[in-house]
């Protein structure tokens, strides 16, 4: 499958538009691919020379961007001739829940995905295909469209007059898999109107993934589609760690259960993970956006029960807090406690929703002194999240004040702590040498294992106290 398409102009060089962009120069050299953003300090990160340095941490996003980077994709701050060059255009900006006004809360906050639509209104030449990558609610390409038909016909210089189209083309990568989910997908969904404008599309994927897996639907479903993949995908996550909550009370093991229902092929393995709950910048945002869009439409039971997906992912991250303050004798004022992993998920720098923040926020609240440890996230997101700078140094502070501070390694974060606290499925956790670490610790020590990855017996066998989520025995 071919596609008429020579350039691409995507708005927004984010955790999908970076990645995904990358992925479309590498399999279509002959298309030429330019990533704008306003922010220029990120601009600046994906042109660094070091690959080390891109603001997006990808396994093998480095080598696909030193692939093409210079060649056939390029990274700018020049938005306005990026759109003028483009035949099609990605809108693939943020779209956050809104913090006020209607909706506040609940809704998605549009005003970036208008102020591009407004763009590429006043700068497009000729026509151009406009593909919603952002994920949006139900409806929104009404809303671009009205935007972009007030500019339809207008000729810019000496130019054929503009006029557009409007695609929907949700992405559903999952950050940390981001490389193997564009390269080899589970499926492409393109919802739109106009059959030309879905086959110019669909001839870009068509360069790597088979046709069968490029799915057509009208805008509407296409739109739905995304919110509805992930309240599912969380529904999941909120399921398996409300019955983590029940094994713990009743002596059964959530893993077992998990492996002897997930081996029903109707219900199926995947996502069955109990856990300190689901975090990342989509997921909650999408099921409120689902929430407030099921509430204006008079459906309020749907609401509330998506509400509740909701609600006990929140539950779930006090009730992991409120355990350790109740095992460490009820009080954890000025106790040292090591933090493993801060980023919402494995191999990914990104903190969004991270279930970290709940619960450290709550540890310092009551007090607690914390060491924290993550990879690939740094003192400054960090302080940004927990909305508190880091101390200097934890021993030596007076006050009943929680604090925190960033460890360079899990040993040093562990060292002289009442326990140690995992909240990040970082691999290199499974291989944790408790043997050595638990001498470091003050006695007795606990072990809170909320991903199921340290070695239980190791830890226990090392004199530790282990918890580890949804484990009754
Ligand atoms: N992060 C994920 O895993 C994921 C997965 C699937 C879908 N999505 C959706 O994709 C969209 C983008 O998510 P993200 O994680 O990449 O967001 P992000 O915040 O990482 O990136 C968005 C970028 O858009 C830029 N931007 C905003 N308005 C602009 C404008 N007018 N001109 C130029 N640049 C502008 C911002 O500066 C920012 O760098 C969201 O709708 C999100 O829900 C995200």
């Amino acid at each position: 499958m071919t596609s008429s398409v020579r350039t691409i102009c995507c708005i927004g060089a984010g955790y999908v538009g970076g990645p995904t962009m990358a992925v479309i120069a590498d399999r279509c050299p002959q298309i030429q691919v330019t990533v704008v953003d306003l922010n220029q300090a990120r601009i600046d990160a994906w042109n660094d020379a070091d690959l080390s340095k891109l603001p997006v941490y990808e396994p093998g996003l480095d080598v696909v961007v030193g692939r093409c980077r210079g060649r056939n994709l390029h990274f700018s701050t020049a938005v306005e001739g990026a759109i003028a060059a483009a035949d099609m255009v990605f809108l693939s900006v943020n779209t956050p829940t809104k913090t006020k006004g209607v909706g506040a809360g609940q809704a998605s906050d549009l005003r970036w995905i208008e102020a591009s639509a407004r763009q590429v209104a006043a700068c497009a030449q000729g026509h151009t295909i406009v593909v919603e990558k952002s994920t949006l609610p139900v409806r929104t390409a009404q809303t671009v469209k009205a935007i972009l038909n007030a500019a339809q016909g207008e000729v810019a210089g000496v130019g054929t007059p503009k006029s557009f189209s409007v695609l929907s083309n949700p992405e559903f990568l999952a950050e940390g898999t981001a490389i193997p989910d564009l390269e080899s997908p589970d499926r492409v969904l393109i919802g739109g109107e106009d059959s030309a404008s879905i086959d110019a599309l669909a001839g870009i994927y068509g360069q790597w993934v088979p046709s069968e897996r490029i799915l057509r639907t009208n805008l509407w479903s296409s739109e739905l589609s995304k919110l509805t993949a992930n309240a599912f995908l969380a529904q999941r996550i909120s399921s398996i760690n409300s019955i983590a909550a029940l094994c713990e009370s009743t002596g059964a093991d959530v893993q077992e259960v998990a492996h002897a229902i997930g081996a029903d092929s109707r219900i199926g393995s995947k996502f069955l993970k109990a856990g300190p709950g689901f975090g990342g910048s989509c997921f909650q945002k999408d099921i409120l956006n689902l929430v407030y869009l099921c509430g204006h439409y008079g459906l309020h039971e749907v609401a509330a029960y998506w509400q509740s997906v909701v609600d006990l992912n929140a539950w779930q991250q006090h009730r992991i807090s409120r355990l350790v303050v109740e095992r460490l004798f009820g009080t954890v004022t000025g106790k040292r406690i090591a933090i493993l992993g801060f980023a919402f998920k494995a191999d990914t720098n990104d903190t969004r929703e991270a279930p970290a923040i709940r619960i450290c926020q709550d540890l310092l609240e009551e007090g607690a002194r914390l060491a924290i440890y993550d990879p690939k996230v740094g003192d400054d997101q960090i302080s940004s999240d927990l909305g508190v700078p880091a101390t200097q140094d934890l021993t030596t502070q007076q006050s009943a004040e929680g604090s925190w501070l960033t460890c360079s390694t899990p040993a040093e974060a562990v060292k002289h702590s009442d326990a140690v606290l995992i909240l990040t499925e970082w691999a290199s956790f499974a291989s944790l040498d408790w043997k050595q670490l638990a001498p470091l610790m003050r006695q007795p020590a606990w072990l809170f294992d909320a991903r199921s990855i340290a070695d239980r017996s190791a830890a226990e066998a090392a004199g530790l106290h282990v918890w580890r989520v949804g484990c009754g025995s």
